[in-house]
């Protein structure tokens, strides 16, 4: 796979399982790791960026069996079991990878250097380094980027740290660092982000989860190997909810859907957008919630997407874009200025996007505007970022003719089977070299 073309056809239809869960599949290799015994974990993402988190610990010494059809076995070496790599570890294109690695060598009696490809070198990594360092470790960064030089035996001790931005990347990063820091690291956010940390930290610590306020660790806490299942990824499921959504006729079931309601806001939005999605089967597995969802074709109008939803559907907005293309009226996107600094900065390329697409789109600092229209066939650049080359697949479904997306590659980072899973229940998608 280079690029991709995607060709409108007709409804889609079907029953299919997303991808698991990207950020669980992260904290199960992680948690797993350092606590004391054998993790088991199914459904875990076979992506390249949990796959790069697999391979550091590997080099960190942890046997891992797997992952072999989503079934991984790690063998726990305990919190203070791992060992030097020696070697650089490389972390691909995967931001959650070393940020959340980062706080966790930064407490290890020996020394890291964790690198990544030409995308993750331009990710801002001040916003952990800077706790951190406050924490008692020392990290040098190139210029506030990776590649990060974390030196060993840093003493670390607790912080009260009120995080600047929405970022659970920074939080979890903390409060890994926390278990190996004397005294209390306590976190707190400006807006809730996703808690899968807390959610998997409660389940290995054998304690009961429990959110109130504050997100608090000390290195008291002993971690004990688990049996977990990582369900369904949303944001994956997001591109299915927008496709089937827009193409007439649709109905596809989503099943065993992660909802984690600090990960589930683009459901609020569609539903406000007016799409038809209907839960059920609403069960809890590993602490998180999960269900399946169904989604039929609906008319969307636009909407101004309520502020408080953004930390929640991060991830998300290169396809709800996608779904304001698809909606009568104008649809206003605000406070996601984190966008900027993801894979891609995806307000712009978005809306370059868009544009050459002949949808009219209006980009701002921390946010875009996008007016209900026509898609029209035509190229456009997903800057190597796997959430803007499968936003735009999406768009070529319901536009007047082919959309071809170059440097979709990174699509396998996140969702390997997109092109097959999508064809399943009725898209037109091929690779092209
Ligand atoms: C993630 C957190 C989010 C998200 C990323 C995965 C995680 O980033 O965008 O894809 O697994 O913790 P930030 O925490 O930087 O917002």
């Amino acid at each position: 796979m280079s690029g991709i073309v995607s060709t409108p056809g007709g409804a889609l239809l079907g029953v299919v399982r997303v991808p698991p869960d990207k950020s669980i599949s992260h904290r199960s290799i992680i948690f797993g790791a350092i606590a004391d015994g054998v993790t088991k974990v199914s459904n875990l993402l076979e992506g390249e960026d949990v796959l790069a988190t697999v391979a550091a610990f590997r080099n960190l010494g942890v046997a891992i069996d797997g992952p072999e059809a989503g079934n991984m076995t790690i063998s726990g070496v305990g919190k203070n079991g791992l060992e030097a790599a020696g070697c650089e570890l490389d972390l691909g294109n995967s931001g959650t990878s070393m940020r959340l690695l980062s706080g966790l060598l930064a407490g290890q009696r020996f020394g890291s250097r964790l690198t990544g490809d030409a995308s993750l070198k331009r990710r801002p990594m001040t916003r952990v380094v800077e706790p951190l360092t406050k924490m008692g470790a020392r990290i040098v960064a190139t210029d506030g980027h990776p590649p990060l030089d974390i030196q060993g035996a840093a003493r670390l001790h607790g912080i009260e740290y009120r995080l600047p931005m929405a970022s659970a990347q920074v939080k979890s990063a903390l409060l890994l660092a926390g278990l190996y820091a004397s005294g209390r690291t306590i976190v707190d956010e400006p807006t809730q982000t996703r808690d899968h940390t807390e959610r998997m930290l409660a389940g290995f610590a054998g304690a009961t989860w429990n959110p109130t306020g504050p997100v608090s660790i000390n290195s008291q806490i002993e971690l004990t190997g688990q049996t977990l299942a990582v369900p369904g990824d949303i944001s994956s499921g997001a591109f299915l909810l927008v496709a089937a959504t827009l193409r007439q006729g649709s109905d596809v079931l989503l099943s065993g859907v992660g909802v984690n309601p600090t990960r589930s806001a683009v459901l609020e939005i569609l539903r406000l957008m007016g799409a038809d999605i209907e839960r059920s089967r609403e069960r809890i597995e590993s602490n998180e919630p999960v269900c399946d969802l169904r989604v039929r074709s609906a008319e969307l109008k636009g909407i101004d997407v309520p502020p408080e939803f953004a930390a929640n559907a991060i991830d998300e907005f290169p396809v709800i874009a996608v779904a304001a293309a698809g909606a009568s009226g104008i649809t206003r996107i605000r406070r996601v200025s984190e966008l900027r600094v993801k894979e891609s900065d995806r307000i712009a390329a978005m809306v370059q996007g868009l544009t050459q697409l002949g949808i009219d789109a209006v980009e701002y600092p921390d946010g875009m505007d996008v007016l209900g229209g026509q898609f029209t066939s035509g190229s456009v650049d997903s800057f190597g970022d796997h959430r803007i080359a499968m936003a735009f697949a999406v768009a070529g479904c319901f536009a007047d003719g082919p959309v071809e997306v170059s440097e979709a590659d990174n699509i396998r980072t996140s969702f390997p089977n997109f092109v097959s899973l999508m064809n399943s229940v009725g898209l037109n998608i091929k690779e092209c070299p």
